[in-house]
């Protein structure tokens, strides 16, 4: 491999070049990012109409001691269903309560995760006919074992109307599995609603599980592409993601349900928490709005201004100033200085569909007209023919097995060098060769994320798919269900890793901004070897430094020999330069819970680096 490392060599990576892509997917938000504990906590999951499903809340107390049953008599319009309990036992008389009362808990999504000298913040809305005694607790899955718990009185004229309640728990153990109780012994009848638990301890108190944004955080991406994928069309457009029912008090959202991933989401992780969510991360949002187009139906282009206009709100929120409308509710939420929104997509995977050209086209000029300096992205892909309406940007997805996409590294070298750049927001290997997160799925798209470094001038944004699952949702749930294997982060409750995916992730975000240096190999390998070379400046040390990348998709050894040129020998340091190693015993070694680190990336220090260095390449 030779390198020429001569400033005048390089050319730009662009600053945006390695991101990521949030999609509602797997339970990655509900149940995962979102540190909310509470899984349908308005009880709005089961729909309208009453008596609605409560699920997966259930019922403390046998039918002689309690009577549950949903209504509509909610203290918030756009979510109606109120739950009432109607309590039949008390402490005396002839029926009593059981001991430890009779009431409502939820366990979260499978089990919240409790863990001791933890603090957790519960907020209820509650009204009653008479007063009220409540028990507020945290306990094992079955109940038994308080983990934490607060009592909540009180009398008949402060629960007359609705009244909000707030207590802190700390938890004196810790149970991986637990659930929330709302019990209580008096006789009566109250209502609940809008119930929430969450850890006091989430990211800059913003909602974020920690453990999870520091994966993210880890990547250091510079975009982050959200809400999806399928999750923004949905299988019918009353079910897509709509911003605007996303905003304002949480107590207040809707929640829908997901009917492509099919799964209920209060929507916590709202609009402006994807925005909050980019800036923590310092990287761009790039926000994909329906495009009038769900994988059902699709609204006529006479008809779509609606929808246009639902998308030019959605940028008045993030960027207009307090004053504007929709800037206003933004600073009421607490974010006064706009968000830098700077990129959207029209539609996810809408290309083919009959009305997305003429679709696209009115969403184009009016963001065109109101917000210039805003990239527009297409979703049709425009690598091997140009495209037929304007764009700065056009989707590229690809999910196909190993050789397939090692071999795809190459397929930019032919898009056309002129007209809008490519974002490659979606990207796996997925069937057999991937397994749930396999080493070879990781080498392979290495070769084709080398390829695109290769083809930087023309690609200007990569991001893999999804990102994140929830153990617990890779069960089958029935025969129309499509659960998203792989995915790079995996967790559940309590646990994480990341695949092999993720972790080739790592190996680029240094691209981001770096310079492309010119490195030609010369090898009979040319279907199983690839290499590129950047220089990039580190911001913890202000240095320049080399990082060259090659992976050997092949069973054998590669000893490969590694020259510069144009290296000014006074301004090099070439002590200190180290190696680091992404490989396992078998292709199809995956992590898991038990073994997270059993293929990830393991450092040493390359002895003797000069001008002239000889790196051993194992197989894969
Ligand atoms: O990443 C999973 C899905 O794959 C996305 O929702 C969709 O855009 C693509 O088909």
């Amino acid at each position: 491999l030779n390198v020429d490392a001569s400033s005048s060599s390089g050319s730009p990576i662009p600053d945006t070049f390695f991101g990521i892509f949030f999609e509602e997917i797997n339970h990655a938000g509900a149940g995962g990012l979102w540190a909310e504990l509470v899984s349908n906590k308005g009880f709005e999951a089961g729909g309208p109409n009453t008596p609605s499903n409560i699920d997966p809340w259930a019922i403390i107390g046998s039918a002689s001691h309690i009577n549950v049953e949903t209504d509509r008599t909610s203290l918030f319009d756009r979510n109606k269903i109120a739950l009432r309990l109607e309590v039949l036992c008390n402490t005396t008389g002839d029926n009593i309560c059981p001991a430890g009362g009779v009431g409502v808990y939820n366990p979260g999504f499978w089990g919240m995760n409790i863990e001791q000298g933890k603090k957790y913040k519960v907020v209820f809305f509650v009204r009653s006919t008479g007063s009220v005694n409540l028990a507020v607790s945290l306990t094992g899955s079955n109940g038994v074992g308080s983990l934490a718990s607060a009592k909540i009185t009180g009398s008949a004229s402060d629960v007359s109307n609705w009244t909000k309640v707030e207590t802190i728990l700390e938890a004196k153990a810790t149970d991986h599995n637990a659930r929330l109780q709302l019990t209580t012994t008096t006789e009566g009848v109250i209502w609940l609603d809008q119930v929430s638990a969450m850890p006091q301890d989430t990211y800059k108190q913003h909602g974020f599980q920690t453990d999870l944004y520091g994966m993210l955080a880890n990547m250091k991406p510079r975009f982050i592409r959200f809400p999806g994928g399928c999750f923004v069309e949905g299988e019918r457009l009353r079910n897509a993601f709509r911003w605007n029912k996303t905003v304002g008090p949480w107590e207040e959202r809707p929640g829908h349900f997901g009917d492509v991933w099919m799964y209920w989401t209060d929507d916590g992780l709202g609009y402006f928490e994807f925005l909050q969510l980019a800036e923590d991360l310092g990287a761009l949002p790039i926000w994909v709005f329906n495009s009038g187009i769900s994988h059902q139906e699709q609204v006529n282009t006479t008809a779509v201004l609606p929808f246009v206009q639902e998308a030019l709100d959605g940028i008045e929120f993030a960027r207009g100033d307090a004053t504007s409308k929709w800037g206003s509710l933004r600073a009421a939420m607490g974010h006064p200085e706009p968000f830098d929104l700077k990129y959207v997509a029209v539609g996810n995977e809408d290309c083919e569909k009959k009305n997305y050209r003429g679709n696209y086209l009115k969403f184009y000029s009016a963001i065109r007209s109101a917000y210039p300096d805003i990239q527009i992205i297409s979703n049709c892909d425009a690598s091997s023919q140009p495209l037929d309406h304007p764009a700065d940007l056009y989707d590229y997805h690809v999910y196909t097995n190993a050789n397939n996409l090692f071999a795809r590294a190459t397929v930019f070298d032919r898009a056309s060098r002129s007209g809008p750049k490519a974002f490659v927001s979606e990207y796996a290997v997925i069937g057999t060769d991937a397994g749930t997160g396999s080493l070879k799925a990781a080498l392979a798209e290495a070769g084709f994320l080398i390829g695109l470094e290769r083809n930087s001038d023309v690609v200007h944004m990569i991001s893999y798919a999804p990102l994140f699952v929830n153990t617990n949702d890779r069960r089958f749930v029935c025969v129309f269900v499509l659960r998203w294997n792989p995915d790079a982060i995996v967790f559940n409750s309590y646990q994480l890793y990341g695949t092999p995916s993720y972790w080739v992730q790592l190996f680029f975000w240094e691209s981001s901004g770096a310079t492309l240096l010119k490195a030609s190999l010369q090898s009979t390998l040319s279907n199983s070897l690839t290499a590129s070379a950047i220089t990039w400046k580190n911001p913890v040390d202000g240095n320049n430094y080399i990082r060259i990348k090659v992976v050997n998709f092949d069973a054998n050894t590669v000893n490969l020999h590694i020259s510069f040129d144009g290296l000014d020998p006074n301004t090099v340091h070439l002590s200190g330069s180290s190696k680091t190693l992404l490989t396992s015993s078998s292709l199809t070694d995956e992590n898991s819970l038990s073994q997270p680190n059993k293929v990830v990336p393991i450092q040493s220090l390359l002895q003797s680096v000069g001008r002239e260095v000889n790196v051993v390449v194992p197989p894969y």
